[in-house]
This record gives C-alpha cells, sequence and structure tokens, in this order.
C-alpha cells in the first residue's frame, strides 16, 4: 500500500477503506509518512468528506494508536460526559459529583482550556492542592471507592489525535465533520467508559456556530459510539451566552460549589447539568427514566450527598475539601471591578467568544499552551440574555489581578453585550437530544 496512492484516491472523490485508513494512521504515529503527506489528505478530506463507515474506521483507527484505558476493575456501568467546549461551561464539576451521589461510576479524563473555552484541568487545579496527575492505578482506586475521579488524560492516550490536530490547526482542517467527531470520539472510546454522554454546544461561543452543523455532528458522535457498543447519546444545547455566570478558574469552581450547595433554584449551568446527569444515570441503568433520575439528583442535591461527593474526590487527589464549605479558601483577585450599563433597556445579545477572550485577557486562559494561567482572575456575569437592565445598573464584576489588559478587557466587553429596547426571544437550552 502507498500513501500516494491514498491520497490520490480521496483527491478523486473516493472511499477509503479500513486498511487504508489504518495504514495513513499507523504510518504517521510511527513518523514513516510525513507531516505534508498527511497535510494533503486532511485537505482532501476536507474536500471530500468522508462517509460514516470512513469516520468510524478513522476513530477506531485513532483510539487504537496508543493506550486504551481498562476500567473493568471498577465494579458496575462506567459513565462519561463530554462538550464540546464553550464558555462558562462548567457542567463537569456539578454533574460528576452529581451522578456519583447517584450510585453512578464516573472516570473522567480531561482536557486545559482551548482559545476562549475554559478546562476542566484548570478549574480543578485552583482548588489549593488538588492533584490532576494520577497513576492509572491510582485512578482506578479512587473510582472502586468513591465512585468519581477526573484526571488529566495519560501522556500516550490517542497519540494519532495530538499529532492530527497540531496539524489541522494549522493546515486549516480543525472544521471538518468526520474530523472533529473522530478527534473527540477517539479519545472517549480509548477512555474505557461504558456510556458517554456528549454535550454539543451550538451559538456564538462554540465550534459549531449553526443549529444544524451541531445536530449533524451530534449524530456522527452518536453513531460512531454506538457502532462500537458504548451507549451514547448527545445534547445540543446553547451557547449563546457564557452558561453559568462565572467565567474563570476559581470563579467557575465556586459556582459550581454554589449549585451543590443548593444556593441557585434557576439558571442555565444547573438545568443543563441535570440534563447530562439525568442521561448519564438513565444509560448506566441506574434508573429506567429521565423524570426518576430527576427525582433521584434532586434528592442528591438538597442532602448535599453530591457536595460531599465533590469533597471526597478533593480529599482522594491531595486538595483541601474544606473549600467546598469555605469558598474563602480559594484564590481571589486582589481587586474587584464592576462593570455598569451605560444605557438602559434589554441585553438583546452577547458575543460568547469575545467575553472568554476577555476573561483570558486578564490571564484566565493561554495563548500558548506553555502559558501560565491565574485561576483567581475572569469575570462574573450579572445579567444574563433578556435581562432588563438600568442605566448604572451592574453588568459584570471583573476579578483583577495584572492591571496590564484590565483596560482593553472592559471596552471588549462593553462591545460583546449589545443593549436595546426590544426585549430578545427566548431561546431553547437543549434544542434537541440525539439517541442512537
Ligand atoms: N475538540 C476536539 O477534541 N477535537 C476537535 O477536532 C475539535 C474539538
Ligand atoms: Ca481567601
Amino acid at each position: 500500500m502507498r500513501i500516494t496512492d491514498i491520497i490520490l484516491k480521496k483527491r478523486n472523490g473516493g472511499t477509503l477503506g479500513k486498511e487504508e485508513i489504518d495504514f495513513f494512521i499507523n504510518g504517521y504515529v510511527s513518523g514513516e509518512i510525513p507531516d505534508y503527506q498527511i497535510s494533503a489528505l486532511l485537505m482532501a478530506i476536507w474536500f471530500n468528506g468522508m462517509n460514516p463507515e470512513e469516520t468510524v474506521a478513522l476513530t477506531l483507527s485513532m483510539a487504537g494508536s496508543g493506550d486504551q484505558v481498562d476500567l473493568s476493575a471498577i465494579p458496575g456501568v462506567k459513565a462519561d460526559k463530554h462538550s464540546t467546549g464553550g464558555v462558562g461551561d462548567t457542567t463537569t464539576l456539578v454533574v460528576v459529583p452529581l451522578v456519583a451521589a447517584c450510585g453512578g461510576k464516573v472516570a473522567k479524563m480531561s482536557g486545559r482550556g482551548l482559545g476562549h473555552t475554559g478546562g476542566t484541568l484548570d478549574k480543578l487545579e485552583s482548588i489549593p492542592g488538588f492533584e490532576v496527575n494520577q497513576t492509572m492505578e491510582r485512578f482506578i482506586e479512587i473510582v472502586s471507592e468513591i465512585g468519581l475521579s477526573i484526571i488529566g488524560q495519560t501522556a500516550n492516550l490517542v497519540p494519532a489525535d495530538k499529532m492530527l490536530y497540531a496539524l489541522r490547526d494549522v493546515t486549516m482542517t480543525i472544521d471538518n465533520l468526520s474530523l472533529i467527531a473522530g478527534s473527540i470520539m477517539s479519545k472517549k472510546i480509548a477512555s474505557g467508559s461504558d456510556v458517554i454522554v456528549l454535550d454539543v454546544k451550538t451559538g456564538n461561543g462554540a465550534f459549531m456556530q449553526d443549529v444544524d452543523a451541531a445536530v449533524n455532528l451530534a449524530k456522527a458522535m452518536v453513531a460512531i459510539g454506538n457502532s462500537v457498543g458504548r451507549k451514547t447519546l448527545a445534547l445540543v444545547t446553547d451557547m449563546n451566552q457564557p452558561l453559568g455566570n462565572a467565567v474563570g478558574n476559581a470563579l467557575e469552581v465556586r459556582e459550581a460549589i454554589e449549585i451543590l450547595q443548593g444556593k441557585y433554584k434557576k439558571g442555565e449551568l444547573k438545568a443543563v447539568s441535570f440534563a447530562l446527569a439525568e442521561n448519564m444515570l438513565v444509560l448506566s441503568g441506574t434508573v429506567r427514566t429521565k423524570e426518576e433520575a430527576g427525582v433521584l439528583l434532586q434528592e442528591a442535591l438538597d442532602s448535599g450527598r453530591a457536595l460531599g461527593k465533590l469533597g471526597d474526590m478533593i480529599e482522594m487527589q491531595n486538595g483541601n475539601p474544606a473549600v467546598t464549605e469555605d469558598l474563602s479558601l480559594l484564590p481571589e483577585a486582589g481587586k474587584v471591578i464592576t462593570v455598569k450599563a451605560e444605557q438602559q433597556g434589554f441585553l438583546s445579545s452577547l458575543r460568547t467568544a469575545e467575553i472568554g477572550h476577555c476573561s483570558m485577557l486578564l490571564g484566565a486562559g493561554r495563548t500558548k499552551k506553555s502559558d501560565p494561567v491565574d485561576p483567581a482572575v475572569g469575570i462574573w456575569m450579572k445579567k444574563r440574555e433578556g435581562d432588563q437592565v438600568e442605566k448604572g445598573e451592574e453588568l459584570a464584576e471583573f476579578h483583577v489581578n495584572d492591571e496590564k489588559n484590565v483596560d482593553e478587557a472592559i471596552s471588549r466587553f462593553r462591545k460583546a453585550l449589545k443593549i436595546s429596547d426590544v426585549q430578545p426571544e427566548k431561546r431553547p437550552l437543549v434544542y434537541q437530544a440525539v439517541e442512537g
């Protein structure tokens, strides 16, 4: 088999077989096939697409390129969740303790922030002492004992994705449905869980701006998961404003803890978290219906058991579990600046990715992989889309340490919020559930 024949076939609109896909993935990972030929192939895939069979073959070939985590030592059904990435999107820190408090098992590997989106590992590291790096043995031991653990990906989890992602990033081939689906699902499959619940974001803070594209991505990923015997479901959810009020690492941990403390009765972050957790419990077989799951989850919240599970995980991973009771133990920024409305009206739209960028400017995210993040800084939103705003009323708090970029961040933030005379129509929070 020759890589030139494979490139030619895809360039001319042909369909690649499983052997051809294995050949180029294995050859790329082993170093036998150079970047320039894979770049050409990626561009041919971008133009001509892959059919569902090719997409499944790609995903499995990628999943098999490195470690395959074996969770069979943990008794019961293991459930995972994944978000395609958003702003103020802290569902993992709410969902995982909730599911564990209802008897579910969650062995989760998470990632770091990417561009304007936050990452669970960065958020967890804002908890004093918390260690995201654990050996596989310890990870399995923690989940067996308390039902939950969140760690960083092992170094050799899907090396094909690390290499392909870096190449896609510089060859303008990120935004292809099969390549995105393969990238995400190869990591989920290699991580070993039996149940996978996906939160596919759509809107101006997401990878997929329009709902139809997000639904198609959701369908592709659900088909891949189910085709290899993982019970997979996706919710397509709104990302046209930060999901929670907090944007920034310790601030998002604070909001997640406050939800688990029962401080909020409403809110989009809590609602999406419950929707994801309900589906995880149903697919795990813990309950039969989402309604039963909802009752169980509410009870886990009201009793404090879910908050207790978060504390257990923090303790097992060398962090200070007292943060779940005393939020002042989280890092706090030196200065809080209030941003007030300059006119009255309705908050009619928010440019969500830009709000993520403003938080990055304060130091909450990275522009390069090696950049440090400041756990304490970020933005706390005081208004939601559709809210009425008086002139002089608080729109947001900026939590600041280094003041270098603050003026720019505030000025860009103001421009990212549109205040107008007409109240916008309320959007759906969950657009669609995609089941296998
Ligand atoms: N997230 C991933 O992990 N991979 C992609 O290709 C896009 C988003
Ligand atoms: Ca403090």
